[in-house]
């Protein structure tokens, strides 16, 4: 493929900022437009060692702002679409599902229609939407969601994420827009805000503060390093077939409380502290409502048709991360406390 000007949305965000680093740093033939409304999940400083180079520009705008996506379709001259931008804590969706409408599902189709707009012919064109594997719904002890297991979204989440997928599929089958989807299962490492459970529980420890686990624990993730699936998404743009779904997966299930204990062991090894210590901040509360018990992903058609599997486990990819966390304190304490909007307006309002 021979694209040569990407817009990828939600690039500040954590999986985006990964991706965006990746394309700029391996394809310099390539522009790339970072266009991020720049939410609360949405933070430059994850960019900062890209943000001078020459293939590199970011857009602050909504997905939901279409006479700016047409100013920027047509400046760039936009040729693919890497749409990560979203509302994406289910916790949130469940107090406020309606910012996940609206931005999910409205923002994803009002950017397919200024593709349209402006894409003469699909000749070389791509638009490729990131999806979870949440819009499955939910397993019980045995199976794994494949490609073609029916779609059961259960939070207002999920249920975003499935009807903008049916959006894209349906763009594809009556307009012949070229699309792409990928299904992906729950990322961590570096840049992930600390609202989702892994940046969250590290924070906590560091803090001394409990570890809110919901109901009894036993809920089950299948768990991928984030910059493996920025690997995964880079194979799926150039390789994918369009019209296509592929699955991304960790094969790596873990119940979330197994997890949280060698979190625990973990951060106790790095802080210096008792073995066990951590583990006395673990506090069982009121499950999440409408709690997806299990996520497994059957990732073997990525495998088989274009090649792609994680590149490491997950003892590296935790220790890594937490690593990372432990760092970058400064960024930690940023996105937590505000200090970031003051950060922003420094550096890019009067660019
Ligand atoms: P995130 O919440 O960290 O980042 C989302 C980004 O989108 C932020 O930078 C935010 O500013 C931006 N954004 C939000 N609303 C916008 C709008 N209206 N217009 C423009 N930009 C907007 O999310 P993430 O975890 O990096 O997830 C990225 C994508 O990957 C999402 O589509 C999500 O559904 C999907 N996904 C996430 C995971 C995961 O484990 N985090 C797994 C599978 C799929
Ligand atoms: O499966 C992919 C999805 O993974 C993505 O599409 C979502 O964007 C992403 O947020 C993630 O969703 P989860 O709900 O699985 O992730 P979260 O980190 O919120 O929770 C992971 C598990 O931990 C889940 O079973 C709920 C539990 N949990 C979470 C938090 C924040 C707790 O027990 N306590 C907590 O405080």
């Amino acid at each position: 493929m021979s694209t040569k000007s990407i817009l990828i949305t939600g690039g500040a965000g954590f999986i985006g900022s990964h991706v965006v680093r990746l394309f700029v740093n391996k394809y310099s033939d390539y522009q790339i437009v970072n266009y991020d409304k720049l939410t609360y999940a949405g933070n430059l400083e994850n960019l900062v060692d890209v943000a001078d180079k020459s293939n590199y520009t970011f857009v602050k705008g909504d997905i939901l702002d279409e006479q700016l996506l047409d100013e920027v379709f047509e400046k760039h001259e936009i040729d693919a679409v890497i749409h990560l931008a979203a509302e994406s804590h289910v916790d949130r969706s469940i107090t406020n599902p309606n910012a996940f409408i609206e931005t999910n599902v409205m923002g994803t189709a009002t950017l397919m229609n200024v593709a349209r707009k402006h894409w003469k012919d699909f000749n070389g064109k791509l638009f490729y939407h990131v999806s979870t594997d949440e819009v499955y719904g939910s397993l019980g002890k045995e199976g794994y969601f494949t490609e073609t297991t029916p779609y059961d979204p259960r939070s207002p989440y999920s249920a975003s994420k499935a009807s903008s997928d049916h959006l894209v599929r349906a763009y594809h089958h009556t307009y012949d827009l070229p699309v792409v989807i990928s299904n992906c299962s729950n990322n961590y490492g570096a840049n992930q805000f600390p609202e989702k459970l892994i940046p969250l529980f590290i924070h906590n420890i560091k803090e001394n503060k409990s570890l809110p686990v919901y109901g009894k624990g036993d809920n089950v993730r299948d768990w991928l390093w984030v910059n493996d699936h920025a690997d995964a998404i880079d194979v799926i743009f150039h390789s994918g077939k369009v019209g296509e779904t592929y699955n991304i997966g960790g094969n790596n299930e873990w119940q979330n409380i197994e997890l949280i204990k060698k979190l625990c062991e973990i951060m106790d090894e790095k802080l210096g502290r008792a073995a066990g210590s951590s583990e006395k901040l673990i506090t069982y509360v009121k499950d999440r409502q409408g709690h997806d018990k299990r996520y497994a992903i059957d990732a073997s058609k990525l495998k088989n048709d274009l090649g792609w599997e994680p590149s490491i486990d997950f003892a590296e990819g935790l220790e890594k991360t937490v690593d990372w966390y432990l760092q970058n304190e400064a960024w930690l304490k940023n996105v937590t406390s505000g200090a970031y909007q003051k950060y922003y307006q420094e550096q890019y309002q009067n660019r």
